[in-house]
Parts: C-alpha cells; structure tokens; sequence
C-alpha cells in the first residue's frame, strides 16, 4: 500500500482492514454496538466484505439485497443475488430480498424505458431506485443505520465529477454519514477510506465469494471515466485520491470548503406518497415515475 508506505502479510492485512473500519466507524460517530444495522448488499466485493467486518467486529447487522432484474447477458442479477443469498447462508446470516419487478410490476430495464430517464442507460433510473428501496425498507423494518458498501475510489469519482461540474450543492452533501431525517434511517459508509484494490486483496484473502463482473450498463459510464483519470493520477503521485478525499472532508469540517458561504441548499418536504424527502414540487421522482409506468400499463 505505498499510498500508506505499509506492506503487510496475509494475516495482518485481514486483521489491519477490520481495525481501520472500526477505527473509522468511532472517528466519524457511524453507529454503536447497541445499534440494529442494516448493509445494503450488491454481490459484489465491497459490500459483501462489509458485512464480513462488521460481523466479525460484534456489531447487529442484517443485510438488504434488491433484485434489480438486469439478466441480458451475464445474468447479473441472478448471479449477484445467488451470491448475496450464498455469504449469507454460509455465515447464518439474515439476508432481505426486495424484488423491483414483484413490488412495482417492471424491472430497472423496462423502468428506464418507460421513464425516458439517463438517455437510454438504466443507471439513472436504477440509482433513484435504490436509493428509494433501500431508505424504505430500512424504515420499514426499523433499522438505525443504513450502511453501504462505497470505497474511496468510488467516494472520490463522485467528488471529482461533482467538482468538474461545481456543482456546490452535492458538494457540500458528499459524507461518510448523512444523518436520519424525515424518520428516515442514519447513512453511513465505513469503507470509504479504503482503496478499491484494498478491498478487492480482502475478499479474496477471506475467501469471499463475489460477483466479478460490473453490472452490464456501467460500461462506457461517466463514474468509470472519473475513476480511470483518477487512478492516473494516482499512478503518478500515490496517495492522490486519498489526499483529494480526506483534504475534502477536513476543509468542509472546519467550515473553509467554500469562501463565501452562501450556497443555497433546495427546500426539502416530504412526498404526500411514501414519505420519503424530496425536493421536486409534489410527489418524489421515484413516485413519479411509477405513476408513469403505471399509466404507460394501462394504455398497453
Ligand atoms: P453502486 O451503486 O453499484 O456503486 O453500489 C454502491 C453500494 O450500493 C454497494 O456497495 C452496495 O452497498 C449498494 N448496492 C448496490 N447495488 C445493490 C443491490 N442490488 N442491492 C442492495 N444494495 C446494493
Ligand atoms: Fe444499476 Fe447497473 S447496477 S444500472
Ligand atoms: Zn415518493
């Protein structure tokens, strides 16, 4: 890790990821041991690695998997779930599954077609969905915290792209936290911290079985540009990325990230359908858009 100047064996590398997490968990007040944690689980190394940790650092966590219904090609829906249900079984482990098709009547693909939403690709629409599902079924079933499975490489493109754009408002809400409002559930991500290679060493190292493939769409998409020049920089001058992100969180703690202080945050309320904050007039975009494909059924 020469961003850190540290090799480490095998089994100091896997004691060394579950301290730092810890470590991070207590830095930025994530949640405590008497908290009921919910981890949103995508297959994938990240947040299956998550969920090992936080298992293994005694803390109550049940885990979320939404079948999203994209199986063009590679199945991966099928194969994520598979070895979502599969890390949970073995580990006898609690394991919710949402399916999108069976609660709103489309998958994301047929979603995205019908809202006209991403120019084609299901990334928007998909996002907005999950986003939705996950706040609400933490709700729901009365989780505290919601925990993702973010990296730093991920954390960092956003900040990249947000800054590329300057766009101030999501600037100013990018945190390892975002606090519970609205009865929704505290968010948190505790690897953020953590180099996505890092993360990748852990699972094999565990033995976690993931799904090594991107989702289908992600191919070509503006969070891959971000984090392939990212990770050109990173090559030139190690440390880049965790420098752009920490330097990020500490100049927003203490009140320097913008001279003048007036930018202007978007007056929330909550969706008269399901309760959840939003800043459209009316209903959220996700009730708005099921309206949508509901209509567009009907006239079918
Ligand atoms: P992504 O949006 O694909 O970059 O994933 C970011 C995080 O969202 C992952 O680390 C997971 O915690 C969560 N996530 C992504 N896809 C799913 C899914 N299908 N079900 C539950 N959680 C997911
Ligand atoms: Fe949602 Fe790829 S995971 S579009
Ligand atoms: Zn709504």
């Amino acid at each position: 890790m020469r961003q850190h100047k540290l090799a480490l064996c095998k089994d100091h590398f896997l004691e060394w990821i579950p301290e730092q997490t810890e470590r991070f968990i207590k830095k930025y007040e994530m949640f405590t041991h008497e908290q009921k944690i919910l981890v949103a689980v995508s297959g994938g190394k990240d947040s299956l690695s998550l969920w090992d940790i936080l298992v293994r650092l005694g803390y109550q966590v049940d885990g979320l998997y939404l079948a999203l219904g994209i199986n063009e090609g590679i199945n991966y829906s099928h194969e994520s779930q598979r070895l979502s249900q599969k890390f949970a079984d073995e580990n006898n482990l609690k394991l919710h599954v949402v399916d999108i098709e069976k609660e709103y009547g489309k998958n994301i693909p047929q979603l995205s077609v019908i809202s006209h939403r991403g120019e084609g690709r299901p990334c928007a629409v998909c996002g907005l969905a999950k986003r939705h599902e996950m706040n609400r079924i933490a709700r729901d079933l009365g989780y505290d915290v919601l925990a993702t499975g973010h990296n730093l490489d991920d954390e960092a493109a956003v900040l990249f792209g947000n800054t590329l754009n300057w766009l101030s408002e999501y600037i100013l809400r990018q945190s390892p936290v975002l606090p519970s409002s609205n009865g929704l559930a505290r968010k948190v991500k505790p690897l953020c911290r953590f180099y996505e290679r890092e993360m990748t060493a852990y699972a094999i190292l565990r033995g976690i079985e993931y799904i090594y493939e991107e989702c289908p769409f992600a191919d070509g998409s503006q969070s891959i540009f971000y984090k392939e020049a990212l990770n050109q920089l990173e090559t030139a001058r190690p440390g880049a990325k965790l420098i752009f992100y920490l330097n990020f969180l500490e100049a927003k703690k203490s009140g320097n990230l913008f001279i003048e202080k007036n930018v202007e945050m978007q007056h929330l309320h909550p969706c008269p359908r399901c309760g959840q904050s939003t800043s459209t007039p009316d209903l959220c975009s996700f009730c708005r858009m099921i309206e949508k494909a509901n209509a567009t059924s009907t006239l079918l």
